[in-house]
C-alpha cells in the first residue's frame, strides 16, 4: 500500500487524489469535532466554506456549528469545541459546519474515491479500516491558513504508525518523517505540541480542555465519511 502525505490544502492538486482513499486531518479541532459528533449519533454534517452560506441554510431542522479565529460565530448553535458535541446535543441532528481550514480541506478532497475523517480519537480504528480496504492512501493535513501545521502532522504520524503495525507500507518521505515524529514523541506529545503555532494560539484563548481531549488516542471507533456533500458514519 502506498501512503502519501500532504502538508496542507495548498500542497495538494485535487485531481491527484483520484483513485485513492483520502484521510483528512484537522486535529485541532475540526476533524476531532466531526469524529465526536458522528460518534454521538449526529445524522449528517454538511461542510460549507462560508459563514454566510451556513447562515442561509439555518432552519429548525439543523444546527449550525463552526468557528472563525477559533471562536463561536454569531447566530450559530455550536462552536468548534468537540466537548459541545455531546449525545444530548447532536443525536439524530443535521449539522451545517464551517471552519477556517478543516472544512476547506474536506471539500478539496472531493475527487478522491473515498474520503475519511481522521483524528487522534479514532486513529487506530481508522488505520484498521484503511488496511482492510487496501487502497493507496493519501493523507491530507488541513494545515493552518495554507501552511504546514505540526499538530496535524503528528496525527498523520500516529495513523501511519498504526497502519505500519498491521501491514507493509510504501511510504513517501514525508509520511516516513511523520511516522518517525510520532514514534519519537508518542510518550511526550505535549512537549512536541508546545512548538506548534496553532496549539499555542488555542491555548492563548483558553481552549486547554479541547486540546487535551483532541489528543486523547483511540477512544472512538466511528469513522466519518464524506460522500455526496455530506459527512455520515461509514
Ligand atoms: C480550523 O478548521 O481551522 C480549525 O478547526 C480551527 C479551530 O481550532 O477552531
Amino acid at each position: 500500500m502506498k501512503v502519501n502525505l500532504f502538508a496542507s490544502v495548498e500542497n495538494v492538486n485535487e485531481e491527484s487524489l483520484k483513485g485513492s482513499s483520502v484521510v483528512v486531518i484537522d486535529v485541532l479541532r475540526a476533524t476531532s469535532v466531526i469524529t465526536t459528533a458522528i460518534h454521538n449519533g449526529c445524522r449528517e454534517i454538511q461542510p460549507v466554506l462560508k459563514v454566510e452560506e451556513a447562515l442561509s441554510l439555518k432552519n429548525q431542522e439543523v444546527l449550525l456549528g463552526g468557528e472563525r479565529k477559533g471562536l463561536k460565530l454569531e447566530g450559530f448553535d455550536l462552536s468548534n469545541s468537540p466537548l459541545e458535541y455531546t449525545m444530548e446535543r447532536v443525536n439524530g441532528k443535521t449539522i451545517v459546519f464551517t471552519t477556517t481550514n478543516g472544512t476547506r480541506a474536506i471539500l478539496k478532497s472531493k475527487y478522491a474515491d473515498r474520503i475519511l475523517i481522521g483524528s487522534m480519537l479514532n486513529a487506530k480504528y481508522l488505520a484498521q479500516k484503511l488496511v482492510e480496504f487496501g487502497d493507496d492512501v493519501s493523507i491530507l493535513c488541513a494545515g493552518t491558513a495554507g501552511k504546514f501545521s505540526m499538530d496535524d502532522f503528528i496525527c498523520a504520524g500516529k495513523i501511519i504508525y498504526e497502519m505500519s503495525k498491521m501491514t507493509d507500507l510504501d511510504k513517501d518521505d514525508f509520511s516516513s518523517l511523520a511516522y518517525l515524529s510520532y514514534v519519537n514523541y508518542k510518550d511526550n506529545i505535549f512537549e512536541y505540541l508546545s512548538h506548534a503555532k496553532h496549539y499555542n494560539y488555542l491555548l492563548s484563548i483558553g481552549l486547554n480542555e479541547d486540546i487535551e481531549y483532541c489528543f486523547t488516542e483511540d477512544i472512538i471507533d466511528a469513522i466519518p465519511c464524506f460522500i455526496n456533500g455530506r459527512i455520515v458514519k461509514l
